[in-house]
């Protein structure tokens, strides 16, 4: 080891010790005579000082120093000159007497520093991401994501899981996303896909009887990003057999419980509160609401039934609803200006056709812009049903479900933020269930699997499967905190004519089935027991736990939004010869207009 401790080490404790460090030059200062270097390190910083007592040859060394050139430094630990110390460092005690100064190796100027405090933009940080991940908020970052990847594979260890892995290159399924294809030289015309989860090979293994299977799995998706998304990203995968949705909701609470312990000092309560999809889409209009405040969604189609006033009583007619969210005895802090942002932001993002807002006066009178529009007895209706005060402020969307739903989870969580309904450090944990099994896809007026097309339906609606496959639900959860979908799972088919029937009802042919999933099939026809599991997306525990808002942050070489690595530039082109090899003839990109 060149170093004897590191730049985070050293206390008053250590005082006269003779110590030798290595580390980056965080920051210099040249007193005349007297130089103070920062040393900095993963571990954290150092004050060493190089005067005059160190000998000329050091302090001719330390003067040419700039900012993270990295030295190695001997010297004595001493105690600061009093008033000196400085508190806000574990280290701020004491500082190192150099008797040697010895430049490691120069540094160009870089880009951006990593202790300057503000952010330079992003592209830059990630094109230069050796720089950027100098931080310390980046190393604080990745040293919790390394400290949570080990607690949970300590805590499937324990509870005797088999940790497995699964292949990289597999085969193209349909499980939502695109798939990224990988051509397979030896095979003309044929491709590899990456894979979006190990969802099937890890029901392969229940089969096979590795009956509790976990892994950190690298995933695949080519989808639109968002701050949530990356196009690879990491999954806490895990699967059981011989049990119920309770059964793997429970082994996750007890995961949960010793993560806010271990990482947060958090205490938490089993069973985390649980709320059905169905009950989670009506009080808040998502299937991952953030339960750190209320603003609850009310619903007034009833009330909007009876009056003439065209937007309300239209929504309803056409088989829409007319609900909102109420703000508490903050009405003055909306603006005309604010709410006509309000109603752009439900317009531009949620597809709403308006949105209308009503003000509770001092007298208890509501007051809106369409007032005048609504009869006496709805505008008594409507403050009741939202047991509405003076100085609230009601926001309500007339269109259908859906978008009232995403309008509204929209608004609240805009809102949830802005007025600072809740404490930024709070977490809150909760489980969604009894997903349906089966959306439709408007386009192709088709059904398509909600989570994915090997998820069991509840028993009791078994029925329901072929007669209103709309109605049907499953034995589905998904993990949420604070508002984030956290994790998702679901008890599986283990039987192959259900999974038959729902390849049926999502159109797929015999012939297709067999074809895509022979494999499957065949696997659930030789004894395959009944089992379940659920993946957890590391990347947004470790944001959520860190309290970022950008899974970016918590990812070592992310993508950018366009599915680039800017430090290494992939993706990008390859050798002719390369594209020879695999028999692919790349067509030229159309003119740009
Ligand atoms: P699902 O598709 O719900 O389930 O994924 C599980 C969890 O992975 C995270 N996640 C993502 N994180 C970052 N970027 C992405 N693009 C991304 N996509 C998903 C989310 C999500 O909850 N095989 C099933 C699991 C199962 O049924 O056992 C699956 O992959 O946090
Ligand atoms: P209009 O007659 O379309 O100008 O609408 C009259 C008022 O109702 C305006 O304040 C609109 O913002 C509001 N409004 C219109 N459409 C909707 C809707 N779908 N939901 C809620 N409010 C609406």
């Amino acid at each position: 080891m060149l170093r004897s401790h590191t730049c985070g080490e050293l206390r008053i404790a250590n005082v006269d010790q003779q110590v030798t460090l290595c580390g980056w030059v965080d920051k210099y200062r040249d007193h005349g005579g007297t130089m103070f270097l920062d040393l900095r390190d993963r571990y954290g910083r150092t004050q060493v000082v190089v005067n005059p007592d160190s000998g000329t040859d050091n302090v001719e060394v330390a003067k040419k120093l700039r900012g993270e050139d990295v030295v190695l430094i001997e010297g004595v630990v001493s105690a600061r000159l009093m008033g000196k110390d400085n508190m806000k460092l574990p280290t701020g005690e004491i500082e190192i007497r150099a008797t040697r100064v010895q430049l490691l190796n120069r540094s160009l100027t870089p880009p951006f520093f990593p202790n300057q405090e503000e952010l330079p933009g992003e592209d830059l940080r990630l094109k230069h991401r050796f720089i950027d991940l100098r931080r310390s908020s980046m190393q604080e970052t990745l040293i919790l994501r390394a400290k949570i990847i080990k607690a949970m594979r300590d805590y499937f260890a324990d509870n005797d899981f088999i940790d497995v892995e699964t292949p990289i290159l597999g085969r193209s399924t349909p499980e939502g996303a695109r798939d990224y294809l990988v051509p397979s030289r030896v095979h003309w015309g044929q491709f590899f896909a990456l894979p979006q989860s190990p969802q099937l090979y890890k029901q392969i293994l229940m089969v096979a009887g590795y009956d509790r299977y976990v892994q950190v799995a690298r995933c695949f998706r080519d989808e639109d990003l968002r701050a949530d998304r990356q196009p690879e990203f990491t999954q806490l995968d895990m699967e059981m057999s011989f049990v119920d949705a309770n059964d793997i909701i429970a082994m996750i609470d007890g995961l949960m419980v010793q993560l806010a312990d271990k990482m947060l000092g958090i205490p938490l309560t089993t069973p985390l509160p649980r709320m059905t999809y169905d009950e989670a889409m009506r009080r808040f209009g998502s299937d991952c609401p953030d339960l750190r405040f209320g603003m609850e969604i009310v619903d007034c189609s009833d009330l909007a039934a009876q009056t003439s006033f065209r937007v309300f009583r239209g929504a309803v007619d056409e088989g829409g609803h007319v609900r909102g969210i109420k703000v508490d005895r903050r009405a003055e802090e909306f603006s005309r200006k604010r709410i006509d942002e309000l109603t752009e932001f439900t317009k531009n993002d949620f597809g709403a056709k308006g949105l209308a807002w009503f003000r509770v006066e001092q007298d208890g009178s509501l007051w809106s812009p369409i007032s005048k529009n609504l009869e006496p007895a709805v505008l008594d209706g409507i403050k009741s049903r939202f047991q509405a005060e003076p100085g609230d402020l009601i926001l309500m969307l007339a269109d259908t479900w859906e978008v009232t739903c995403k309008g509204l989870n929209g608004l609240r969580r805009r809102l949830g933020a802005e007025l600072q309904l809740y404490d930024p450090k709070q977490m809150h944990f909760s489980w969604v269930v009894e997903f349906p099994m089966f959306d439709k896809d408007e386009e192709s007026n088709r059904w398509v699997a909600m989570h994915h097309p090997f998820t069991a339906p509840r028993s009791q609606d078994l029925e329901s499967l072929k007669k209103s496959p709309g109605d049907c639900r499953a034995q589905a959860y998904d993990l949420v905190i604070n508002g984030y979908e956290a994790g998702g799972g679901t008890i599986r088919i283990h039987d192959h004519s259900t999974q038959q029937d729902v390849f049926d009802l999502l159109g797929m042919t015999a012939e297709m089935a067999r074809d895509r999933f022979g494999f499957l099939l065949d696997a659930l026809s030789y004894g395959a027991p009944p089992h379940g599991g659920i993946a957890l997306g590391i990347d947004r525990i470790v944001m959520l736990f860190a309290r970022l808002d950008n899974i970016r942050d918590c990812i070592a070489f992310p993508k950018t939004q366009r599915a680039m690595d800017l430090m290494t530039e992939a993706p990008g082109s390859v050798e002719h010869k390369q594209l020879h090899e695999l028999h692919i003839q790349v067509e030229t990109p159309p003119a740009k207009s």
